[in-house]
């Protein structure tokens, strides 16, 4: 009955990786698939990137995911690309291909547009108010010019950076790409947007929101917040007083690990059995 070794193992790298969940919600989804993965979580020090990649190559590990401070670092031992990976210069997610190859694709875009797809719907005549220019903000912005959103506008503390997001990201699609000012209060008063909250501001402090306002009576804004620990941010909360709809960050965070785990695998995984995962990780 045995035809061979099953390719099982998955990693992560990262440094630091306390505080990482994606172990949990990983584990479950492999119970859940009845699938015999083990997923392992590895602090790598800057300096060993290389040799650790080599030993992952060499032990033909099936695929694994990048956090900080790999995701660009990562690109010089990879075999190939996909669109998400390069126009966001990031990677998150590494997949052994059947030549015995290694790519390298970016599932946190991905994993934000899915979200925001289950909650909208068709975001073709959408304008999108991205904060951000970022790590998350720029996997984000990829996705929402691949999918031809209306138009993207991006705000950021630097507008530079911004500036140059934008000059990477137009005429890759129709999609408009914009960036504004952010002076003092960035006051919502347009119905119909979409609103991404995509700084690391209150990733680290809970209370704290960045300088954003919303008009009374928005009927059809949509407030998302990639900050997934607290679900409830105090960015979501100011958008729900004013009857805007919420997106925690939490479906993103799962999302990318689906797509992780149907690169590697083939198979579609439970994404509430990992949701699940995750807040039972963080309660
Ligand atoms: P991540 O991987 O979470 O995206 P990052 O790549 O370090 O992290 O990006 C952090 C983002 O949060 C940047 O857009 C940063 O703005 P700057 O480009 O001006 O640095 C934004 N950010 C961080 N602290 C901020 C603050 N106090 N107010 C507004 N924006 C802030």
């Amino acid at each position: 009955l045995m035809k061979g070794p099953l390719p099982s193992l998955f990693f992560c790298i990262g440094n630091p990786v306390v505080g990482n969940p994606t172990q949990y919600m990983m584990e479950e989804a492999f119970l859940a698939m009845d699938f015999p993965g083990q997923y392992i979580t590895c602090e790598v020090e800057p300096n060993q990137l290389q040799t650790a990649l080599e030993g992952l190559k060499a032990l033909k590990v099936a695929g694994g995911n990048v956090t900080a401070p790999f995701k660009q670092l990562v690109f010089p031992y990879l075999d190939s690309f996909t669109e998400s990976a390069r126009l966001s210069n990031a990677v998150n997610c590494i997949t052994l291909q059947a030549d015995g190859t290694y790519q390298g694709d970016n599932t946190d875009g991905k994993g934000f547009l899915q979200s925001l797809q289950e909650q909208v719907g068709n975001l073709s005549e959408r304008r999108v108010v991205l904060f951000g220019a970022g790590g998350a903000a720029s996997a984000i912005a990829v996705e929402l010019v691949l999918c031809e959103v209306q138009e993207v506008i991006l705000v950021n503390r630097t507008r530079e950076k911004a500036e140059a997001l934008a000059q990477r990201l137009r005429g890759v699609t129709k999609t408009t790409v914009s960036t504004q000012a952010w002076e003092g209060t960035y006051q919502i008063e347009e119905d119909g947007l979409v609103v991404v909250q995509a700084t690391s501001v209150g990733l680290f402090d809970e209370k704290r929101c960045i300088d954003v306002a919303f008009s009374q009576g928005l009927q059809d804004v949509i407030a998302c917040d990639v900050v997934f620990n607290p679900t409830d941010t105090a960015f979501l909360k100011r958008a729900r007083e004013v009857g805007a709809t919420t997106l925690d960050g939490l479906g993103m965070l799962v999302n990318q690990g689906v797509l992780g785990l149907q690169n590697w695998t083939g198979m579609v995984p439970d994404a509430q059995v990992m949701r699940a995962a995750l807040e039972k990780a963080f309660s």
